[in-house]
């Protein structure tokens, strides 16, 4: 297989323990009452999903015999809402640093329709740390006060999920509804 196939078929265990992670997260907000929270990190961890089962879909569409990779153990559960949302800001640094790195394989590999796929995800990775970022900013300004930002997530709606463009995820991308 080419390197990009390669980091893509990596990519696609990487959007799936993103995934897991955020379950985990939104579990945990559920467990301390706050249901606006864990609405936006049950639905943040199916655009994750959504996003490995688009690198489905591409690498089959392109012929690559598909493997779903097995995902690591997760880590532990911060245990405060600041903390969650540091680790989750990190995360898409990370992820936003592995697409970066997946774009320069193509150019490697002169890889020209995976350059374009990939494209699609740079500008979704702006979206994702620029959103998380603010959460985090407007956790850190709520302090102890956590109904004002259960207040603030009920008032600003989420990013929207339906982007037209978005690659097709392999099954259907499913649905979200925060
Ligand atoms: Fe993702
Ligand atoms: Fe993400």
């Amino acid at each position: 297989m080419s390197q990009t196939n390669d980091l893509l078929t990596a990519q696609i265990g990487h959007e799936f323990t993103a995934s897991q992670q955020y379950t985990a997260f939104a579990v945990w907000f559920d467990a301390q009452a706050l249901p606006r929270m864990a609405a936006r990190f049950y639905s943040q961890s199916l655009e994750e999903r959504n996003h490995a089962m688009m690198i489905v879909q591409y690498l089959m569409d392109r012929g690559v015999d598909v493997r779903v990779p097995a995902i690591p153990a997760l880590e532990p559960v911060p245990e405060s809402v600041t903390e969650i949302l540091k680790f989750a800001v990190e995360q898409e640094e990370a992820v936003t640093r592995q697409f970066e790195q997946i774009v320069t394989a193509t150019r490697v590999d002169q890889d020209y329709l995976a350059e374009q796929f990939t494209h699609w995800f740079l500008k979704e990775q702006v979206e994702e740390v620029s959103s998380m970022s603010t959460l985090l900013q407007v956790a850190v300004r709520c302090g102890d006060n956590l109904m004002l930002l259960e207040d603030y997530l009920a008032r600003e709606p989420g990013e929207s999920s339906g982007d037209p463009g978005a690659p097709r995820a392999a099954g259907g991308a499913v649905g979200i509804l925060a």
